[in-house]
């Protein structure tokens, strides 16, 4: 009677929802139709609609710039692509936001093929609307927002561009269309549910309060249901593009995730409707490809290569995972190792800290350093130059010999690529992505240096203070020449032309 009651209510359900996107389907052509109209589009049937899903499109960062240079070069490249952003800026409009990015990026945008829906229920997916789950909230909140934006336009193909991996189904359900997506970063990540598992392991071992051991039982059920389905979401997905290979690591895990027990729960009704409307697995992307973002080089990769002054630069925001300790102890050890880099002789050297100061901590950590730099007896070979200004910064860049970075485990490091770029030869932590991604070999050449240990890090320095002069033009000249390539606007467009999204046109 009850399991009768509950099939009835299940059916009643589905048989609604069946109707609302039988009903988003029908009015789907005369969207599309308004929609080229209103552009002015002739011959409308050739158009194909590519869909972008950018919620915060407006917002000036790394992840806008990603989505401005990849419609920038589809509108280069496929004249009969038009590219809609779904967006929840409703204060600005379609020319402000063009004239925006043209400002903050340079990249030029043409109103004829780009068009804008506007979303009115964008705080759904706000960090403030979920003070609590707040990842299960904002994922639910993405299926809605993604559902309002169906109901304005159904595109040919759906990109999202800002991570929101839980609009897949919702898209494949309603749409019945392709979906593509560039990652900057994973929602969650295997490495965050084994540090989850292994905690949850070790509050049990410990014969802990039981009421703690519960709490973090049940907190490794969320983690293990959230890895769940949004592995089974990013594998709706026909193509994965990633920022770096930290992501890339990520991604390709999760991919191959696997839940046995949770698959076999997913075999009983209603669950198995999921496995009946999902893609077989055999048909999803096994690995997510990396196209790197461009970054700006050009006012840095002219600065000449030769007479650069013994400095050693580091440019990062006075945070503590930066590490500028390890800075200051390695450049204590060079000393130490070889005084001849002491003093004030023409063979002296200086370390310059070069970053911004956010708030009280960052305030109090460079004061720290200052008094580190005291104890270790260096402090009058250490320039802090906090809050540089931009001219500064390129000052501090075209005179450089040496550009460090410390940080354990960066996921990219665009100070890297900067240092490079200028000519600058790089000594960074031999981890994340300036060991993956930046500085590689290029014709089995080295671009730069990797260490461990201030004794590494020192090492390092003496060794490019000791390069003969055409050895250090050498190495300069490969690690810009590198750099620019790598990460410039035409390799960011080749790598995304290499995910194969046209063919899902
Ligand atoms: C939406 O309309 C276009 C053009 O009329 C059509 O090709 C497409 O199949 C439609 N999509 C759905 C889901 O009905
Ligand atoms: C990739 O995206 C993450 C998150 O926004 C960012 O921290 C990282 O620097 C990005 N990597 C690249 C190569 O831009
Ligand atoms: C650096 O800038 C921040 C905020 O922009 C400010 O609060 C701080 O006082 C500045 N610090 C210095 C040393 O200029």
């Amino acid at each position: 009677m009850i399991l009768g009651l509950v099939a009835f209510a299940i059916g009643l359900v589905a048989a609604a929802t069946i109707g609302q996107i039988l009903g988003v389907r029908r009015r789907n052509a005369s969207q599309r139709a308004k929609l080229l109209s209103i552009l002015g589009v002739e011959q409308a049937e050739t158009k194909r609609i590519v869909g972008f899903f950018h919620p915060y499109c407006n917002a000036g960062g790394g992840g806008e710039r990603v989505l401005w240079a990849a419609i920038s070069a589809i509108q280069r490249k496929e004249p009969d692509v038009v590219s809609v952003v779904y967006s929840g800026d409703t204060d600005t409009t379609k020319d402000k936001i063009i004239e925006k990015v043209k400002a903050r990026f340079d990249i030029e945008l043409s109103p004829k093929t780009l068009d804008f829906v506007f979303l009115e229920s964008r705080y759904l997916v706000e960090d403030s609307t979920w003070p609590r789950f707040t990842l299960l909230g904002q994922s639910i909140g993405s299926m809605y927002l993604v559902w309002e934006a169906m109901t304005y336009l159904i595109p040919d193909l759906f990109i999202d561009t800002m991570g929101y991996a839980f609009t897949f189904p919702v898209v494949s359900l309603v749409g019945n269309i392709p979906v593509g997506a560039y990652v900057h970063y994973p929602t969650i990540s295997t490495t965050m549910l084994s540090r989850v598992k292994s905690r949850t392991a070790g509050v049990t071992n410990s014969a802990g309060i039981s009421s703690s051991a519960i709490l973090s039982t049940g907190k490794l059920l969320y983690y293990r249901l959230f890895m769940y389905y949004y592995a089974y979401s990013l594998r709706q997905a026909r193509f994965i593009m990633v920022n770096s290979s930290w992501t890339k690591n990520h991604i390709d895990s999760i991919l191959a995730h696997t839940d046995p027990l949770l698959d076999a729960i997913h075999l009983l009704p209603p669950l198995v409707l999921l496995e009946i409307l999902s893609r077989k697995r055999s048909e999803c992307p096994k690995t997510a490809q990396i196209a790197y973002p461009s970054c700006d080089t050009r006012q840095m990769s002219v600065f000449p290569l030769a007479g650069r002054e013994r400095v050693i630069l580091s440019i990062a925001q006075f945070r503590p995972e930066k590490d500028h300790a390890a800075q200051l102890r390695s450049f204590h050890k060079l000393l130490e190792a070889h005084p001849e880099y002491g003093g004030q002789g023409p063979s002296s050297a200086k370390l310059v800290l070069v970053g911004g100061s956010r708030n009280v901590g960052d305030a109090t950590r460079v004061e720290e350093l200052r008094l580190l730099a005291k104890e270790l007896d260096i402090q009058d070979q250490i320039e802090f130059v906090v809050n540089a200004s931009y001219p500064q910064v390129l000052n501090w860049l075209s005179r450089a010999s040496i550009g460090l970075s410390t940080m354990v485990d960066e996921h990219f490091g665009i100070n890297v690529v900067e240092f490079m770029a200028a000519g600058v030869i790089p000594v960074a932590h031999a981890s994340g992505g300036p060991l993956l991604d930046i500085i590689v070999p290029l014709d089995r050449q080295p671009t730069g240096y990797h260490a461990t240990s201030p004794e590494t890090f020192a090492e390092a320095f003496h060794t490019v203070f000791n390069l003969s002069p055409e050895a250090d033009i050498a190495m300069r000249q490969r690690a810009r020449t590198w750099a620019v390539q790598k990460f410039s606007a035409e390799e960011f467009e080749k790598a995304w032309d290499e995910s194969g999204w046209r063919g899902w046109l």
